[in-house]
């Protein structure tokens, strides 16, 4: 990935014009999120419902006191220890932030991504990048650009960054009058944030009953095919069926059709491979079903199995 061709997607972004760019969790489709035209093209390409708001995208802490209002010094804090990276923070909105961004919500969703290829992008685009994930609305989110390029082959520009190295979307958390709320679990956890805020502040997991954000809700992220979840591993393999595992399984050495994310249930690694294993997959011809070995809901885990919850949410009804 050369300057060049950053300068020139920076160029289609200034332009009015929609691309992928690769973050540390997941490919992000990106427009000028100053221009709602341009923010417009993105909910087609997606065929996202225009209720469920986009995360704005920054290459400076200057821009948050653009993007916001009455900014909470804490946020400055969040800030300072975990970007980049993987927290998106929803905070009141400035009037700049046009209301198809937010879905019309008061607030908006703000983070830096770890990844020198999009900072790169944002700061030559001159201007915030609203992106969600790079994937049509409900299906697998993308960990590389040949899955970019799967579902979203008419888009303006792909810049091609390689996997992505977290491998599952950001941690997004709520800020409000001394609460804290976790809105989606992610590499980031509930602890670690907890360790940066002052006694006075706590993080909630409790969701607000009033917030439509449908990346909230149970199905989502879902692959082609039926998906359902087994804790006890089998004693033999199912015909036509595609296996998961998150720890070597000698016992199925001349089983094709497995895919480990973890050699060894390291639960960094399950998250950087789980969208890529869903994704080969969903494209094996030869595979009617997934599979997928559950992992304990503590630590990492939470955020791992609230994706692979959501995916197999609609097969396990
Ligand atoms: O890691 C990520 O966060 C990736 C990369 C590209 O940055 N982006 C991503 O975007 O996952 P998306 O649109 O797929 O998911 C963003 C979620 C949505 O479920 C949306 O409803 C929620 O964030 N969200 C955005 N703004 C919000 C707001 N103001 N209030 C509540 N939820 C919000
Ligand atoms: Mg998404």
């Amino acid at each position: 990935m050369d300057s060049l061709d950053i300068q020139k997607a920076a160029d289609i972004i200034r332009n009015g014009g929609v691309g992928a760019f690769p973050t540390e969790t997941v490919y992000g489709l990106g427009a000028n999120a100053l221009d709602p035209i341009a923010v417009a093209k993105i909910f087609a390409h997606k065929e996202r419902p225009t209720f469920d708001p986009l995360i704005v995208h920054i290459a400076h802490i200057d821009t948050l006191h653009t993007l916001t209002k009455d900014l909470d010094p804490i946020v400055l804090e969040l800030a300072k220890h975990f970007w980049p990276g993987p927290l998106t923070m929803v905070l009141p909105k400035s009037n700049i932030v046009p209301d198809l961004v937010t879905s019309g919500l008061q607030t908006v969703g703000i983070r830096m991504p770890n990844n020198t290829i999009a900072l790169e992008l944002i700061s030559k685009a001159q201007t915030p990048i609203a992106a969600p994930s790079a994937n049509k609305f409900g299906q697998l989110s993308p960990s590389s650009a040949k899955h970019v390029q799967k579902q979203l082959p008419d888009i303006d520009f792909i810049l091609d960054g390689g996997d992505t190295t977290v491998g599952i979307e950001s941690t997004i958390i709520s800020i409000d009058s001394n609460t804290i709320t976790l809105l989606r679990p992610g590499i980031i956890t509930k602890e670690e944030i907890e360790a940066v805020l002052p006694n006075n502040w706590t993080v909630s997991s409790e969701k607000p009953k009033d917030l439509i954000a449908p990346g909230l809700l149970q199905s989502h992220y879902s692959p082609k095919k039926p998906l359902y979840i087994f804790t006890e591993i089998p004693e033999s393999l199912q015909e036509n069926s595609g296996y998961i595992f998150h720890s070597s399984q000698p016992q199925f050495e001349n089983e094709k059709s497995i895919l480990y994310t973890s050699e060894n249930n390291n639960l960094l690694e399950v998250a950087a491979h789980l969208f890529s294993a869903l994704h080969a997959m969903e494209d094996n011809d030869s595979i009617c079903n997934i599979f997928i070995h559950s992992i304990p809901e503590e630590s990492l885990g939470i955020a791992i199995m609230d994706r692979v919850k959501k995916a197999a949410f609609q097969y396990n009804k």
